[in-house]
């Protein structure tokens, strides 16, 4: 199936992305592995005909709003995050009736209609950069509370309204999971994801984005991690570094959409070209700005 893959790859000059939560098969045959922002910035600079996203719908959807011109595939066109969605209708337009001088900042991890809505989108490997450098104090950070509470609790000069979403996957991990493992690894650090609960980052080692997380452990000269995440990335760690170990809460986390980008969807995918990712012209005009402006002062 791998071959089969590659020759339709290079006969349509089309390129693999592939998230760090996407299963192991996925990352390996991929062109790019990465998190949201790396990926994004990919998408935006993309040469290739077709682009098929190992990701949830909302990251094949910044590709396309980001790269229009391209044709991009989802491996299964259901694999969607519910974060994305979770911001109450209309809640946007009364915070800005409430608040002068508010920055709407939308992770990333959002629906398009919701980017339209916004002044700014962020991953979580660039959040406190981008909130620091908006010139707004008061921020309405959506879709997710943890992303938007660890902001806060790192850039206190602003006034951070947080709207109620989460990733249920993240939310769910609880401290005494995660205490459990480190009562049997005591000299582990944790390493945890910021969607997590703000309980679990307080008895963390190292908070960070999933490449960062990744990259801590490639510098690291300890040999033994404690990994607060989805547990896709133990391909990416397990493969870069060889006799360290990783540990995860119990049961692992695991985000089936992220586990719909199997080989046989990137095959089939990439055999009809049937699962291709539309986005509205007016609405991807309107959601390209928050985007680019993340590309701009993510920098
Ligand atoms: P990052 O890869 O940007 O850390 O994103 C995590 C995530 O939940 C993606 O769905
Ligand atoms: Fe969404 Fe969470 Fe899955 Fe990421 S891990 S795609 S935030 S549900």
């Amino acid at each position: 199936m791998k071959k089969l893959i590659e020759q339709l790859k290079r006969r349509k000059n089309a390129i693999i992305l592939a998230h760090y939560y996407a299963p192991a098969e996925a990352q390996e045959i991929a062109d790019y592995v990465g998190d949201s922002f790396y990926l994004a910035k990919i998408a935006k600079k993309s040469t290739a005909d077709i682009i098929v996203f190992c990701g949830v719908a909302f990251m094949g959807e910044s590709a396309k709003i980001l790269n229009p011109g391209k044709k991009v595939l989802m491996p299964d066109l259901m694999a969607d995050c519910p974060m994305a969605h979770m911001v109450e209708p209309g809640l946007i337009q009364r915070m800005r009736e409430k608040y002068e001088d508010l920055a709407v900042v939308c992770y990333i991890n959002s629906t398009a209609e919701l980017k339209c809505q916004s002044d700014v989108c962020v991953t979580s490997s660039n959040a406190i950069k981008i909130v620091k450098a908006l010139p707004n104090k008061n921020i309405f950070f959506i879709p997710d509370r943890n992303l938007g509470r660890y902001v806060a609790s790192q850039v206190p000069e602003k006034n951070i309204i947080i709207n109620d979403g989460c990733c249920p996957i993240h939310a769910s991990i609880t401290k005494a999971q995660l205490l459990a493992q480190k009562k049997m690894h005591p000299t582990a650090p944790i390493l945890i994801h910021p969607e997590c609960e703000p309980e679990l980052l307080e008895i963390s080692d190292y908070i960070g984005s999933t490449a960062e997380l990744i990259d801590y452990v490639a510098k690291s000269p300890l040999d033994e991690f404690i990994i607060c995440t989805e547990d896709g990335v133990d391909y990416k760690l397990v493969t870069d570094n060889p006799g360290k170990k990783f540990y995860y809460p119990n049961p692992h986390p695991c985000c089936m959409d992220m586990k719909l980008n199997t080989l046989e969807n990137i095959l089939s995918v990439l055999e009809k070209e049937d699962k291709e990712v539309f986005v509205d012209e007016a609405v991807a005009a309107k959601a390209r700005k928050p985007l680019d402006r993340m590309l701009e002062l993510g920098r």
